[in-house]
């Protein structure tokens, strides 16, 4: 072994023991570094199932499924190299991290390099649900600021790359990139040579160009080359010799990476801050089994207003003052509306679940005619999933609700153009980026779950924009799904749930009031539409229903009395998470009977365990986006056990990816199936999309 790498080893195993990073609001299982977009979705891992504990220097940020997304960084200061992100080696000291906190936006760490100067590096993903534009760009900003720690002036030079694994997940596959300035900003663009557009590999696009920019300042310097010859030049020399690699190769072959040098000159009691950006374009996102016989190709939204790349990147780089402002004021909006319903657990919660749910969303069509499609990240990547679009709504509510309807409008336009067989609700429309539907009718069987869910999500929408036009568009079909309710939803027959990975049941308790208040919901729907006799007819059969399930799904007889798992079965219990639903909509106790959320209440603090009420009685795990689901409409001392027990299993977790919503009650940990990074969390917003 080299004495550098020696002295290096000894240097990463020191700054290991000595430091002591604080953690606020909580210590995450993963990081949000920048995760914008179903294809831009990198994080940093903390828990002890794989992660350091949650420290920037000397781990690799990863995609959500876990490749590496290569990004380093590292800091001369007075002559001496650091290294602040990542894992590069080359003998470059590990910056010392003293705390790291999270807002809806931002991941934020202050380091303490050599007791020199001190860092504030800021990975900010900006989400602005009303701001189309804006949050149509797939790009996230990386903010480092330095300033003197110990009063003196230093000589301070920051370095910054990416390598080609973001471009590709497949490791032979040949990337070209090139370097240039436009606009105030240099970048390096790079990209698969071999486009196959609406494809991916390993849940990385096949297509496409990625940009990683910065400010073209005086003091800049840059190099694309082998990861050793561009990190080496600037830990020997603190700049980059200005020079392009030509020989274009596969991402694995002597690790092509694209790196920035800047030299911030003395840096004394002045704060010298440095932006970067990184971003993907895509012209094309999505092929859907819509309007046409045919498949239908969805541009990317930015693309309406942005007339090229370059213009969409340099926009974004030049905006991070107004982006920064419009995120603060989310944060703030989060913040206080959180804390006000739940108290600060609850934000805990809520603040780190925004950057994952719309990180799930890809924004296509045009201004006029935009269409959002959700992947299904982890699960199984599937396109449009019904009933993952279900538990995701409430942060959709909370934040626009006009969302859902771009979100709704792709499984209208495949329905109701006749590509789909069966009289239920479909479940999704096929994995994504290719929504090419069933039209054998071959998709995951949940057809009382998602007509519910349809049902539910359209009025939701309706209610809270006044669309009742909305309606009448789609009446035949919500009329379609309503008469299988009317047959099926009382005495549901052996089928899955959402929650799939539990198993199929007979006469699930749950399953069935969603059916139930699904009617009730079309009752409403036909009055606001001008249909009085199926209003009349709808409202007497939801009536009907919810008294009779009352009789079904509830142990009166025990102690304290509950609702059952499923019919006949009194012993069995379960999250009643989509009594939600009954409130959400505004139907209150005027059809659910108020003694049936005060039992709920009463109950489920008698099954806790350490992190979590579980989601039934056939295993020991839970859903945190069913829990809070449930929370919203317990009492206030139910409310805050289940705020406090996800909000202290989130910072104590040993799982290491993206946010699971599924874990084990008992030991914290993935319950033998690791869910990660899924839009779901958008549930945990439950509380907030309940009318006022
Ligand atoms: C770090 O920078 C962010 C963004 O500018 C700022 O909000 C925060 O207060 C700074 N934190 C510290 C510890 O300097
Ligand atoms: C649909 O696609 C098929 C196969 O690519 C093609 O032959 C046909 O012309 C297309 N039809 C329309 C209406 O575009
Ligand atoms: C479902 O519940 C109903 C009502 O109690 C009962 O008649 C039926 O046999 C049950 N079905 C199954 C499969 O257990």
């Amino acid at each position: 072994m080299w004495l550098k790498d020696l002295l290096a080893g000894l240097a990463i195993f020191s700054s290991l023991v000595v430091a002591e990073s604080t953690f606020s609001p909580a210590r995450p299982p993963s990081i949000p570094l920048a995760v914008k977009a179903p294809y831009l979705n990198s994080w940093l891992d903390a828990g002890s199932d794989g992660g350091n504990g949650g420290y920037l220097a000397g781990e690799w940020p990863v995609f959500w499924q876990q490749q590496v997304t290569g990004w380093a960084g590292l800091i001369r200061v007075d002559g001496t190299p650091y290294t602040w992100m990542g894992a590069p080696g080359g003998g470059a000291a590990l910056v010392d991290q003293t705390d790291f906190s999270y807002t809806s936006t931002r991941s934020t760490f202050v380091m303490n390099v050599g007791g020199k100067v001190e860092m504030n590096i800021t990975f900010l993903s900006p989400v602005t649900p009303t701001d189309l534009k804006r949050q149509s760009l797939v790009f996230s900003y990386l903010d480092v600021a330095v300033t003197s720690l110990d009063g003196a002036s230093h000589d301070v030079q920051l370095y910054a790359d990416c390598s080609a694994e973001w471009a590709s997940g497949d490791l032979s596959a040949i990337i070209e990139w090139d370097h240039n300035s436009a606009d105030g900003v240099a970048y390096h663009q790079f990209s698969r040579q071999d486009q196959v557009e609406i494809s991916e590999t390993n849940q990385l696009p096949n297509w496409g160009t990625w940009y990683w920019s910065t400010s073209d300042a005086d003091g800049l310097t840059y190099q694309s080359g082998a990861d050793v010859d561009v990190r080496g030049a600037f830990i020997g020399t603190g700049a980059l010799p200005n020079t392009k690699d030509t020989n274009f190769r596969a991402v694995n072959d002597n690790w092509p990476v694209f790196g920035f040098a800047h030299d911030l000159g003395s840096v004394g009691g002045n704060t010298v801050s440095t932006l970067f950006s990184i971003g993907l374009t895509q012209d094309n996102a999505i092929q859907l089994l819509g309007e046409s016989s045919n498949l239908t190709t969805y541009p990317s939204l930015w693309k309406s207003y942005f007339g090229s790349d370059l213009e969409a990147m340099t926009f974004f780089y030049n905006d991070y003052s107004e982006a920064s402002s419009l995120a603060t004021a989310l944060d703030n909006k989060v913040a206080t509306d959180s804390v006000a319903a739940a108290g600060q657990n609850y934000l805990t919660i809520t603040s780190l679940s925004v950057r994952q749910a719309f990180g799930a969303l890809q924004f296509t069509g045009t201004d006029a005619d935009p269409l959002v499609f959700l992947k299904e990240i982890s699960s199984n990547s599937d396109i449009q999933t019904v009933d993952v679009i279900f538990p995701t709504m409430p942060l959709i509510l909370y934040s626009n609700p006009a969302i859902l309807n771009y979100m709704l409008k792709p499984l209208f336009l495949n329905q109701e153009n006749g590509h789909y067989p069966k009289t239920s609700a479909i479940h999704d429309l096929g994995t994504f980026p290719l929504a090419k539907g069933y039209p054998d009718g071959s998709d995951e069987p949940q057809p009382l779950e998602e007509c519910g869910n349809m049902l539910i999500m359209v009025l939701a929408y309706a209610q809270r924009t006044g669309d009742n036009a909305y309606l009448a568009t789609h009446y035949n079909i919500l009329k379609q799904w309503a008469g299988y309710l009317v047959d099926e939803a009382l005495i549901p027959a052996d089928q899955i749930s959402t929650d799939d990975f539990a198993g199929s049941l007979a006469n699930q308790t749950n399953l069935a009031i969603k059916g139930i208040i699904g009617l009730r919901a079309m009752a409403d729907i036909a009055g606001v539409t001008g249909h009085a006799d199926d209003a009349a007819s709808y409202f007497a059969t939801a009536t009907n229903y919810i008294a009779q399930w009352q009789g079904y799904g509830i142990n009166h007889a025990a102690n304290p009395p509950h609702t059952t798992l499923s019919y006949n079965e009194p012993d069995s219990y379960g999250l009643l998470y989509n009594l939600y639903a009954n409130s959400l909509l505004g139907f209150g106790s005027a059809f659910v009977p108020q003694s049936v959320y005060d039992m709920q209440s009463a109950f489920y603090p008698t099954v806790a365990l350490k992190y979590g009420v579980p989601l039934d009685t056939r295993h020991t795990y839970t859903k945190s986006d069913w829990e809070l689901w449930a929370a919203a409409v317990a009492s206030p001392d139910t409310r805050d056990l289940f705020v406090n027990l996800i909000a202290e299993w989130i910072n104590v977790t040993p799982t290491n990816m993206a946010l699971t919503d599924l874990y084990d009650c008992e030991t914290g940990d993935y319950p033998g199936i690791s869910f990660t990074a899924r839009p779901v969390v958008g549930g945990h917003f439950a509380l907030l999309a309940l009318p006022q």
